[in-house]
């Protein structure tokens, strides 16, 4: 078949690619995504026409779509990072020989990818990741059978026919392939509103040819693969390589009272914090404390010839969780999502609303759950249905959120003054620690536990660790991983260069009762703020066998009635507590046993003695 391609199409390499894939997948028309406002509202008028999207009544240009219930989040068990060698992919991993791979998806008789999208069209969605043209962005093609796709493309990068005219004649690209793995027989009316293939699921990377094939879901990391698979995957493994960071960050500018500006990244698991840390609004108690959004899920940074780290949000909008926004813990959010949204598998109200458990006010009397069905607060009791998915989201441009950066789009970064990491833990790990050095802070963010989230596929609420924030989305071997933070950091020292400090963070600590001792979102301010005193050097604390802490009077408690008894059940490290806890670093060593770096084998001894001292 003819690609069609558009006049201003003249990279050959990317023509031929898409005739090729086309001749594989056999879609009934190509449709090459321009990027307009006019093609968007198309599409998903379209989206409304096949009953997969419902216009909002009370959302100016804002649409809801529902699932498949076996394509809700991310399956880690289905992805893959195809690597020649299996060390290469390391133990945290699923491999598969590239070859082997590709005879399942491309070549083999009854290869996935062949005739996948027949009576589908192939839509062709140029993306940048990262501002237009910057020396950090990189560009990728995503071919893809899903109409949602590619509106939710458009929200999320920087996509369109700017990036086929950056492209030019022969400029390079990332080639991602998505399926929704679900072709129609001849003639065939597709009937479904969620096309996806709910038995057969492949999340695939080659990161030695940087590639990316996705294979049967149309769900967020596993079918916007600029996300999760270009961003983190393919770019960890370019980062390894050319001396720098892809990481699941978000980034935040801190304004001080007397105008002082500061820049963050904190990783935290999914659904542990990220987009609420990343829009937080400062208790005005505490006098004139400012935050600022860059990127709310990944950072890609890299040293400047100044010695410093420089990051920048490559994403053009967040993908975020509905579930627990509103009002009160988040209202930069709530007003981002008042117009321009698209809503996955929330819950539908009967005057054409969205709704969500933990949103403000009373629970609609009555809504259409996101299977489909009646929900009433009286059903939710008796059965405990969610109108709304746990890991349901809203995606929606960075331009919408009220608390956005001047420089989010600036193409050479901000310069990062503070890491982050934090875990959700109900015990064990303090409010907040500072890490003594580069080396500890490597070892503290490698060794991080968390409770699994609904953000994936699989068990919640188990302890795993998660280093990093990285476990599913390194695209090499963990080990290999952690070296590569040290060996950045080694680089960094000299005349000139300031390395960030590096703290570890718990929001999550629960009392006796089971609840969150600690009020967090916007009260996560004034570990904040504790932390850019200690940039500054006049935050004092207390240390203890793994690093510093605050003490009481160390915080600023304006406006919060929080007592010390209560301080006391959050901050504290119990020896006992850490000694299994380190037994679980054991754990985790020995299953990276193979490149794990020294170092970090040696501060584990350190920490051990202290602990025993
Ligand atoms: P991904 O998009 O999956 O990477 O998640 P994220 O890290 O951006 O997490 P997000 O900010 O969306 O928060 C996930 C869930 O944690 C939501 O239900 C929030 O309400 C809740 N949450 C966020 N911050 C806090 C906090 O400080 N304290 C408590 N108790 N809950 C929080
Ligand atoms: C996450 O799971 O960390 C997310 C959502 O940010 S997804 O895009 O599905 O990866
Ligand atoms: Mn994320």
């Amino acid at each position: 078949m003819t690609v069609n391609a558009p006049d201003y199409v003249k990279n050959s390499k990317l023509i031929a690619w898409v005739a090729e894939m086309a001749a594989l997948t056999q879609p009934a028309a190509i449709h090459w995504c321009d990027g307009t406002q006019e093609e968007y509202d198309r599409l998903c008028q379209q989206l409304v026409d096949a009953g997969s999207f419902k216009k909002l009544a009370k959302r100016p240009g804002s649409y809801l779509a529902v699932t498949d219930p076996s394509d809700v989040a991310r399956v880690e068990d289905r992805t893959y990072i195809c690597s020649q060698k299996k060390e290469d992919a390391g133990p945290t991993n699923n491999w598969m020989a590239p070859a082997e791979m590709r005879t399942l998806l491309q070549t083999g008789e009854k290869a996935l990818f062949k005739g996948c999208m027949k009576g589908r069209t192939m839509y062709v969605v140029p993306f940048s990741m990262g501002p237009l043209g910057s020396p950090i962005a990189h560009i990728g093609v995503e071919l893809s059978d899903s109409a949602y796709v590619a509106v939710n493309m458009k929200l999320m990068t920087r996509m369109g026919r700017a990036v086929i005219d950056l492209l030019g004649n022969d400029g390079d690209f990332v080639p991602c392939m998505h399926t929704v793995g679900a072709p129609l027989a001849e003639g065939e009316k597709d009937t479904t509103t969620w096309p996806c293939n709910p038995t057969t699921k492949y999340i695939v990377h080659y990161p030695e040819t940087q590639e990316i094939w996705s294979y049967g879901s149309g769900y967020g990391g596993n079918a916007l693969l600029g996300k999760k698979c270009f961003a983190l995957r393919i770019a960890s493994t370019m980062g390894r390589q050319q001396g720098w960071l892809a990481e699941h960050m978000l980034i935040l500018g801190v304004t001080s009272p007397a105008g002082k500006k500061y820049h963050v990244a904190a990783a935290f698991p999914s659904a542990c914090g990220k987009t609420n840390f990343a829009m937080l609004i400062p208790p005005a108690a505490m006098g004139g404390w400012k935050v600022t959004t860059i990127g709310d899920d990944i950072a890609w940074i890299k040293p400047g010839k100044d010695g410093r780290l420089y990051a920048i949000n490559p994403e053009a909008g967040y993908f975020g969780v509905a579930p627990g926004t509103n009002f009160l813990t988040n209202p930069n959010c709530m007003k981002s999502v008042e117009k321009d949204t698209i809503f996955t598998n929330v819950a539908l109200t009967d005057d054409g609303d969205v709704w969500w458990e933990g949103m403000d006010g009373d629970a609609p009397a009555h809504a259409i759950d996101w299977q489909g069905n009646d929900w009433t607060p009286a059903i939710a009791k008796e059965k405990g249905t969610k109108a709304a998915h746990p890991n349901s989201r809203f995606t929606v441009g960075a331009t919408n959120n009220p608390a956005l950066d001047a420089a989010w789009d600036d193409a050479t970064g901000v310069p990062i003054d503070a890491f982050i990491f934090g875990g959700r833990r109900s015990t064990t790990v303090p409010l907040v620690t500072e890490a003594r050095s580069w080396t500890e802070g490597v070892y503290m963010a490698a060794t991080m536990g968390s409770e699994t989230t609904a953000a994936a596929f699989g068990a919640q609420g188990v302890v795993r660790r998660d280093p990093f924030a990285m476990l599913p989305f390194c695209g090499y071997n963990m080990a290999d991983y952690f070296q590569h933070w040290l060996d950045v950091g080694n680089k960094l020292q000299g005349e000139g260069a300031k390395l960030p400090k590096i703290f570890c963070v718990n929001w999550f600590r629960k009392g006796a009762d089971g609840k969150f001792v600690w009020p967090g979102y916007g009260d996560n301010a004034r570990v904040l703020k504790w932390m850019v005193e200690r940039v500054e050097g006049t935050g004092q604390g207390e240390g203890h066998f793994f690093g510093v802490s605050p003490r009481y009077e160390d915080l600023d408690w304006s406006g919060l009635d929080f007592s010390k008894e209560q301080y006391a059940s959050i901050i504290n490290a119990d020896p006992d507590a850490w000694k299994a806890e380190l037994k679980l670093h054991d754990e985790l060593f020995t299953q990276l046993a193979y490149h794990l770096p020294a170092e970090l084998t040696a501060t584990k001894q350190k920490l051990e003695a202290e602990l025993s001292a």
